[in-house]
């Protein structure tokens, strides 16, 4: 541990520079590659699938797309992937990409953005190398990306191929990308340039030939050979390194963590007790900075922190370590001195520290109440593996939540499963307001799998348990909100651009409209397996 630096992913405007300084819209051309990445020093290097703009420079993670806000990005994204996956992903016993003369079906989604439907990503929009094959949704080559989200944009881009996404990101399709608003930003003073991090952590396990391990047995490999529920890995990387290290100054520095993981949860947390002013999360910043001492960070959530390592005048060395159970909050422990540990800070001397007015997050009124019921439930007809239904629901069936575009509702969404699940949706922005538990979950649960009906089966005289503050460093719009198990968690969801509150400025309600699921991403009919909901917005 800790003989590897934390590398910085090369950065690609996602601008260019007009006539008069002001930043103009550009095309870029990001291909995914087969090639190798040296995670340890001491390690063989590992076959990866990354993005990059050429072989030679892919990374893993991909490169950090930095756009700007209002500004149109318009990326090509090109499949340069061999025949086969390097990973063990093709399990034709779920719904599965399945391509007629073999390569990798691959589609990109922007997580967190706001964009129209033929550039979202949708599962079934998949190519394959040179666009020799696609999915049925699959209508263009160029994506437009119009970055009209607030600033903060603090979100990341990552496969979304039916039934392969657990696969491709394991693999290292997987990247940070971030929105800036500099006239908004500016007065904040926020640490910048070389003070400004990413930290992207992700769990692998790897063969001691270098490869990525990955379970090639599925849980019932007479109904499933290959799937698998969940996958932990016990080694972290962060930015493509095992368990890195980092010199920093006695200084201010803005980290934006993003838990890039398949399914595991971090809880992390500086070993002097160090704290974390959280200035933003996910896509928004949040009214007023917030300190924590430690951050729970489902996959796909993103904290973006202030540390000032002033703070320790004593210290020399500071880890960061990671004590959530996996799976979380019930599973097993994590080991100290393997998924117990992050990385390490180096600490040298000299630093200052500044001020840091935060901009308003005004709160918005409510227009429609939705109910949406997560529950497990055996697969048909071999009665063997899990399902995770949403309002007992699949992707195939037809949307049932039709917001109208420009609207915020109040969406209840009810966990009727054992774990934790961070529920992300796609185009909206949305935040939690109130999280009560069920009283006697299981008969509700059993009510629900018959009726499927919040009314009959009495939600009111359920959802009266005690109450769980929304922590103050989630009260912002988000795209990721956990969801603690047997608790009905109330989000407000914005179908419209929040730091406005204007419509989206392009057509959002084209097809295929767009998904919302779990992003444990190795969860059977989250997006890995084909099983989201759609929410189809109309008008
Ligand atoms: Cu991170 Cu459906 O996405």
């Amino acid at each position: 541990k800790y003989v590897d630096a934390l590398p910085q992913m090369p950065k690609i405007l996602g601008y260019g520079i007009g006539p008069f300084g002001f930043p103009v819209p550009i095309n870029l051309t990001i291909g995914m590659y087969h090639t190798t990445w040296q995670f340890h020093r001491n390690m063989t290097p590992t076959p990866v699938f990354v993005y990059g703009q050429s072989l030679q420079t892919a990374t893993f993670p991909g490169p950090t797309i930095v756009a700007r806000h209002n500004v149109p990005l318009y990326v090509t994204w090109e499949n340069h992937l061999p025949d086969a996956h390097i990973l063990p992903s093709l399990d034709r016993t779920i719904d599965v990409a399945i391509p007629k003369n073999g390569g990798v079906p691959t589609v990109v989604h922007l997580h967190g953005a706001a964009q129209a439907p033929d550039s979202d990503g949708h599962a079934l929009a998949w190519f394959t190398r040179d666009f020799a094959e696609k999915g049925s949704t699959w209508t263009k080559k160029t994506y437009t990306y119009p970055n009209v989200q607030p600033a903060a944009g603090n979100i990341w881009y990552h496969d979304h191929a039916l039934g392969l996404t657990r696969a491709s990101l394991l693999a290292g399709l997987l990247a940070a990308y971030i929105v800036e608003w500099p006239e908004l930003e500016m007065p904040f003073n926020l640490p910048s340039g070389e003070f400004d991090l990413h930290l992207v952590i992700a769990d692998r396990q790897f063969n001691a030939n270098g490869t990525i391990y990955m379970n090639s047995t599925g849980v019932v490999p007479s109904v499933h050979p290959q799937w698998n529920p969940e996958y932990f890995g016990e080694v972290i990387t962060v930015n493509g390194k095992a368990w890195p290290y980092l010199r920093v100054q006695r200084r201010r520095y803005r980290l934006r963590i993003l838990n890039a993981s398949n399914a595991r949860y971090l809880n992390i947390r500086f070993s002097n007790g160090l704290p974390f002013t959280v200035i933003a999360s996910d896509a928004s910043y949040l009214s007023a900075p917030v300190t924590v001492s430690n951050l729970l960070l489902s996959p796909a959530e993103i904290f973006d922190v202030i540390v000032d390592f002033s703070l320790a005048p004593e210290a020399t060395e500071i880890e960061m370590l990671n004590s959530a159970p996996y799976p979380y909050p019930t599973g097993n422990a994590t080991n100290p001195d393997l998924d117990g540990k992050v990385m390490k800070f180096l600490l040298a001397p000299k630093g200052q520290l500044d001020d840091m007015p935060l901009p308003d997050n005004s709160t918005v009124p409510e227009h429609r109440t939705r109910y949406i019921v997560l529950y497990e439930n055996m697969t048909k007809p071999d009665n063997l593996t899990m399902n995770l239904y949403i309002n007992g629901l699949r992707l195939e069936d037809p949307p049932t939540e039709t917001p109208r575009s420009g609207t915020t509702e109040l969406w209840h969404v009810i966990n009727l499963t054992p774990d934790n699940h961070p529920l992300h949706l796609h185009l909206a922005e949305f935040q939690a307001v109130k999280m009560q538990q069920l009283v006697d979950p299981d008969t509700f649960t059993s009510c629900m799998k018959q009726h499927n009906d919040t009314v009959i089966c009495n939600l009111d005289q359920h959802a009266v348990g005690a109450l769980l503050p929304v922590p103050e460093e989630e009260k912002t719009w988000k795209n990721v909100v956990k969801l603690p198990p047997a608790y009905v968690t109330s989000v407000v969801v914005a179908f419209r651009l929040v730091h406005n509150n204007m419509p989206y400025p392009f057509d959002a309600t084209a097809a295929p409209g767009y998904v919302y699921h779990c992003h444990s991403i190795q969860t059977k009919n989250a997006i890995s397996n084909g099983g989201p909901r759609r929410a189809h917005l109309v008008g």
